[in-house]
């Protein structure tokens, strides 16, 4: 994976998607890619997340097919496939197309026919490298789709159709932060969202003197693999011992006085999801006074947890976060963890502006020299949520 990406725009779109159909598109919609800063694994447990959206983009060119059948390009340079109307909405191949196929039958659910499409996806976030690209691949489908047909669908329904898809036509039962943040990202903002009613609050993030860095473990990560599964079964299971509704609900003392019968599994799962909500609210406040040092606390705090108690780090992102500590310039990141579900994929890391080249470079040496794998980084600003780029 190469996080050093190309651009994506209408000017490139309008020529391909010409090339493919003949025609021009009707609409170009994107949705970016997000990080997490934190709150990790809450979501699911109706608790809070504080992700920002990514300026890495998935884009969806469509108009309405004049052939009658709806005609799909995955990526740029794949060829097109085929499918008659009343497969649209049907699970099938390539695995690739149930994003589409999923947004689509969700979209009907809600009363929204959509006709044959010509339809060409690009995207420049990366895959498998936990920043949501399929998140970015169905809010802009599902945000394509919906501008086309004139459908009046918010942005946080377009997030919940993303979701469902993801569970329905894709068996990855996620929580619902990746969707949210890519449909209702804001520039130059974070989001803390309380996945339990999700309202949510924007919280600017445009201090000049400090930077998010993005690295790259070089380790694919696969939500569908088990483990994540396997991680909401342990919540589910720690809910029915302290018979709360969802771990939102759960306390630190509860978790105490119900140590034995949670097992020590259980205990340590819970204790991850109830110290991570802490760590939220912590770190909204800190981003909101500016006090970056007790930021870095948190997101310190929580990769710990993350490794610890809820083990779903990896020997190499664990390597990348111990290099924030002591690489020469480590005085200048203020914290740095594991981000997205896990199990690989990227770090995040609040660097001071004037060093973050220096340190990006520091780590990239030292994850060099100790595992022997060359990676990739970003240094990235907040960017915006699903919109359109293009209407005719
Ligand atoms: C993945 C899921 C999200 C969330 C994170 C972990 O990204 O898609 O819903 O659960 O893992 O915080």
């Amino acid at each position: 994976m190469d996080l050093e990406q190309r651009s994506i725009g209408v000017d490139s779109l309008l020529p391909h998607y010409e090339r493919y159909f003949g025609h021009r598109p009707a609409i170009i919609a994107t949705a970016p890619g997000r990080v997490n800063l934190i709150g990790e694994h809450t979501d699911y447990n109706n608790g809070f997340v504080l992700p920002m959206a990514l300026e890495m983009i998935n884009a969806v060119s469509v108009a309405p097919s004049p052939t009658g059948k709806h005609r799909w390009v995955g990526s740029l340079g794949d060829s097109i496939i085929e499918l008659r109307p009343e497969e649209a909405s049907q699970p099938g191949d390539p695995f690739w197309s149930n994003y589409v196929r999923g947004v689509i039958c969700m979209l009907e659910r809600r009363g929204v026919k959509v006709p044959p499409v010509d339809m060409l996806v690009d995207s420049n976030v990366p895959r498998g490298g936990g920043l949501s690209s399929s998140a970015a691949f169905e809010v802009s489908v599902c945000t394509a789709l919906t501008a086309l047909c004139g459908a009046d669908v918010p942005p946080t329904e377009c997030a919940l159709i993303g979701q469902q898809t993801e569970h329905e036509f894709v068996h990855v039962p996620c929580g619902i932060m990746d969707q949210f943040i890519s449909a209702n990202g804001k520039k130059g903002h974070a989001l803390m969202l309380d996945c339990k009613d999700l309202s949510y609050r924007y919280i600017p993030m445009t201090d000049p003197n400090v930077s998010v860095l993005i690295i790259d473990s070089a380790v694919k990560h696969s939500l569908a693999d088990g483990g994540y599964a396997a991680r909401r079964k342990n919540c589910e299971d720690a809910c029915s011992v302290l018979g709360v509704e969802s771990l939102r609900e759960a306390t630190l003392g509860m978790l105490e006085a119900n140590k034995t019968k949670l097992g020590d599994l259980c205990y340590r799962r819970a204790r991850h999801v109830v110290g991570e909500n802490l760590r939220v609210a912590n770190f909204a406040k800190a981003l909101e006074g500016g006090d970056w040092e007790a930021a870095g606390i948190a997101m310190r705090g929580s990769h710990a947890s993350l490794r610890d108690d809820f083990e779903v780090s990896c020997a190499e992102v664990d390597t990348l976060v111990g290099l924030s500590y002591t690489i020469p310039s480590a005085e200048s990141v203020y914290g740095a963890r594991m981000t997205g579900g896990g199990f690989g994929g990227c770090i995040v890391a609040l660097v001071k502006s004037n060093s973050v080249e220096q340190v990006a470079r520091e780590m990239l040496e030292g994850y060099r020299e100790a595992l022997g794998i060359e990676t990739t980084y970003i240094v990235t600003r907040p960017g915006q949520g699903a919109h359109l780029l293009f209407q005719e």
